[in-house]
């Protein structure tokens, strides 16, 4: 490959490196994709206002998110069998973000464990939590986030059911692959990833397998959330679940105005516009399209942070400009990770970054603070 110079490029090196049902399982949306590509594709119909003749020196890009300094208002999201892009591949994220100085959270359906995690990192990460109906697990998950000093609890709302993703039930999903033939001569292809995954032993949902009892098949993200997700979780649930965990709470999975009002009236101290990177209710609006309005219903109450599409830092400005404080990236870090490991991760968060400072500079901006609605052309803007 070529010097690498956008995410797109990282994105085409992951695909040809990771076995296709990982790439699958990260490249993808449920049913029809429209919520997927409209993610990305609504971010690029706003257009930038240009400004010229501005002193552009001694820019700044920094920021925090729930009160933690942040290198820039991107946070690392929570992503499910993270370590199954690389392996180790949540230890490998989570110390490229710690060394560029942007929050990583680790998900409940990870790799590698909590413990795991935090043995091998310095800064507190953030802990990203499903409910289960087993509530002693539950527990448990929220003591051993306390134990590991992660900085916050992440609580995804928009994932009591699974949507369906074809890709993954036509390939077979699972953690580890199981060793069919099909299965075995995709993985002829990767020798690299064989390699990275002989030589590790985590290879299965560290979080859960040795500390859920009574489960079917534990290789399975699908089967899992079947039995275990709980469908009944209510704002009561966030309720015991805020006063359980007793530190920073940031509401993922909100979408609707009416929504966010609960989300700050539960006292949380952030929310995320998000629809799961149009993995769960195809045909739901774009993150960014959805952003607006909520940030004019309860901006003043809570942090609001957005996900979904974000595939550069002029998409990051855009969301900044809209009144995200604060915004994840999920598969751009991916494919950086299954391209180049911990390095690849580090490319994605150099790309983002440079774009984001150079077009907050012709933007006639120097500091991300500042930025506002005012820098985007007003009749294209998402509505
Ligand atoms: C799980 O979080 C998924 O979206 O696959």
């Amino acid at each position: 490959m070529s010097v690498i110079t956008n995410i797109e490029d990282l994105r085409l090196l992951a695909k040809r490196r990771v076995p296709r049902m990982f790439y699958d399982y990260a490249d993808s949306g449920s049913w029809t994709e429209s919520t997927y590509r409209a993610n990305e594709s609504d971010f690029r119909t706003i257009k930038l206002r240009q400004r010229v003749a501005v002193n552009m020196e001694n820019r700044s890009t920094r920021t925090t998110m729930v009160g933690v300094p942040a290198a820039m208002p991107v946070a690392l999201a929570p992503t499910g069998l993270t370590g199954m892009q690389h392996a180790d591949g949540e230890i490998l994220a989570a110390r490229a973000a710690e060394a560029f100085g942007v929050p990583f959270t680790l998900s409940t359906m990870s790799i590698c464990s909590i413990e795991d995690v935090a043995t091998h990192t310095q800064a507190p990460f953030w802990f990203q939590l499903y409910v289960m109906r087993d509530r002693d697990f539950i527990e448990r998950l929220i003591a051993r986030a306390k134990a590991a000093h992660c900085g916050a609890l992440m609580l995804t709302l928009d994932l009591q059911i699974l949507g369906q993703r074809h890709k993954d039930l036509k390939n077979g999903l699972s953690a580890p692959p199981k060793p069919t033939l099909a299965n075995l001569l995709n993985l002829l292809t990767k020798p690299r990833w064989c390699l990275g995954m002989l030589g590790t032993k985590r290879r299965s949902f560290g979080n859960i397998v040795g500390h859920a009892k009574g489960v079917g098949d534990l290789s399975s993200l699908s089967t899992w959330t079947a039995e275990q997700f709980d469908p009944a979780l209510n704002w009561g649930d966030v309720e015991w679940i805020k006063k359980r965990w007793g530190g920073k709470l940031i509401l993922k999975g909100i979408l609707d105005a009416e929504d966010a009002k609960l989300a700050a009236d539960s006292g949380a101290d952030a929310l995320i516009v998000s629809n799961h990177g149009g993995r769960q209710l195809d045909g739901a609006p774009s993150s960014i399209s959805a952003l607006p309005a909520i940030v004019d219903a309860v901006g003043s109450r809570i942090e609001v942070w957005m996900d979904g599409g974000i595939r550069s830092g002029q998409d990051v400005l855009k969301a900044v400009a809209l009144g995200a404080q604060g915004t994840l990236i999920g598969r751009s870090f991916l494919y950086g990770l299954a391209a180049m490991g911990e390095a690849g991760v580090t490319k994605c968060l150099q790309i983002i970054r440079n774009e984001l400072d150079l077009t907050m500079a012709f933007c006639g901006h120097t500091d991300i603070r500042t930025v506002d609605r005012r820098i985007l052309l007003p009749g294209t803007l998402p509505h």
